[in-house]
């Protein structure tokens, strides 16, 4: 590498992050779907970053980005430490979900090292957060080979684009790289033997508690339904109370039953109808149809499961009470996801050693270190406390100083990894 990194300070990474949320559709806070413009802008900001650290900047075929030594050439069966997060947002997000990893990973993949260390590699994924898509985790998939030809012409966004074509788009904004034919057209450039993501807590935990790290034992999976409801259409004004089969009242209840059911479940439980709309959507008309999407979270596979199947069961209930058709299609689904025990107990060793306020904690939140977690490698997540524990929202924030806390961790625990790769690879393998 030519060019000598620059100390990492808060004040790099604020300014890292304000770069990278200039780099955003109108509008309040940072929206960055995967392949529009300003995901496409800030996907160039960060590959010529990159080339400015002296590192190689790689994209593959979905257009994920990574950060590497040039002397590590994409197919080097070396086993390397992955370290970043995703690019995109939701709409209306905050500068620091998915970012934060992202110039953490740039940053860290930039530092010096030794020549007999594990190789890392930083990234930034193409799309985590299913704002665009509902293909799920198609950036961090995608990374690591798991996503078949077909998914390509299947997954289509609101607008009926297809994720082949907005591919196809930002690919000629030089944004990806060619697809390879066949069934598997996304190929790993690289082989990731452990994975660390840094990322704000986005909930109160850290905060309430006074502690500037959280470890991440596991993650809540979640089942994301989107259902159509039939009623009938009809006017407003002459069709007595009786008589109306209202396809969106009937979709309130279901949005009550959805909260009533989580409540009942009790912590970590939740239920959110994130998406409704009315059809026809007119004042003077008894909505014939509704479409409304409702996601349930839990840490625990079989609580999952029942709060899914129940929430299925109480909406049968209302429709038919109602006289309303109902089409329930699950659009995504991940399942709840343990990290690696080996590197949250190294994380743990450091924290205790440098006198750092830390705790173990699971993640309500949704994360790539699930795939990476579920594809076998060992991947672990530092937290960094969130204001209020706000986040998707322009209002998320995390205190520079917080920021500057977790990156001078994550340096010291991927030293940590870098050097003793070996041999914690294999207590992880020695685990029951
Ligand atoms: C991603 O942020 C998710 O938890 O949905
Ligand atoms: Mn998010
Ligand atoms: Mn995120």
């Amino acid at each position: 590498m030519n060019a000598r990194p620059p100390e990492v300070t808060a004040q790099t990474l604020v300014e890292h992050l304000d770069a990278l949320a200039a780099h955003s559709a109108p509008g309040a806070g940072v929206t960055r779907l995967v392949y529009d413009d300003a995901w496409c802008r800030a996907h160039q900001w960060l590959a010529e970053r990159a080339r400015a650290l002296g590192l190689a900047a790689t994209v593959d075929a979905a257009g994920n980005l990574l950060f590497h030594d040039p002397a590590l050439e994409p197919g080097d069966p070396r086993p390397a430490l992955f370290v970043g997060s995703h690019l995109d947002s939701v709409v209306n997000g905050g500068r620091y979900d998915g970012a934060y990893g992202t110039v953490a990973g740039l940053l860290l993949a930039a530092a010096p090292r030794a020549p007999a260390d594990l190789p890392v590699v930083g990234f930034a994924t193409c799309e985590e957060e299913e704002s665009r898509f509902h293909g799920s985790f198609i950036g961090a998939r995608t990374l690591l080979g798991d996503a078949r030809g077909e998914e390509l012409d299947q997954v289509a966004d609101a607008g009926g684009v297809t994720w082949r074509a907005a591919l196809e788009a930002a690919r000629a904004r030089g944004r990806a790289a060619p697809l390879v034919e066949g069934e598997r057209p996304f190929r790993p450039l690289f082989r990731p033997a452990m994975m660390l993501e840094l990322h704000i807590e986005q909930g109160p935990v850290l905060e309430a508690e006074g502690l500037a790290i959280g470890l991440v034992e596991r993650i809540a999976g979640y089942r994301r339904l989107g259902l159509t409801l039939t009623g009938e259409a009809r006017h407003s004004g002459t069709t007595p109370m009786a008589l109306r089969r209202d396809a969106l009242a009937a979709a309130a209840e279901m949005i009550l039953a959805a909260e009533a059911g989580a409540r009942a479940a009790g912590e970590p439980a939740v239920a959110t109808a994130g998406f409704v709309r009315a059809i026809p959507g007119l004042a003077n008309v008894v909505p014939g149809g509704c479409e409304l999407w409702l996601e349930t979270r839990d840490l625990d596979p079989e609580r999952l499961d029942a709060l899914d199947r129940g929430l299925r069961e109480r909406c049968r209930e209302i429709a038919a009470r109602r006289r309303v058709g109902l089409e329930i299609e699950e659009r995504s689904r991940m399942e709840p996801t343990a990290l690696s025990w080996t590197l949250a107990g190294v994380a743990e060793q450091l924290a205790r050693e440098r006198g750092i306020p830390y705790r173990r904690m699971g993640s309500g939140a949704a994360h790539d270190a699930m795939v990476f977690a579920r594809a076998g490698i060992p991947a672990t997540m530092v937290f960094v406390p969130s204001r209020r524990g706000v986040s998707h929202s322009p209002e998320e924030f995390t205190a520079p100083d917080s920021l500057a806390a977790g990156y001078r961790f994550a340096a010291e625990l991927i030293a940590r990894l870098v050097r003793e790769g070996g041999a914690i690879l294999a207590g992880e393998a020695a685990r029951p």
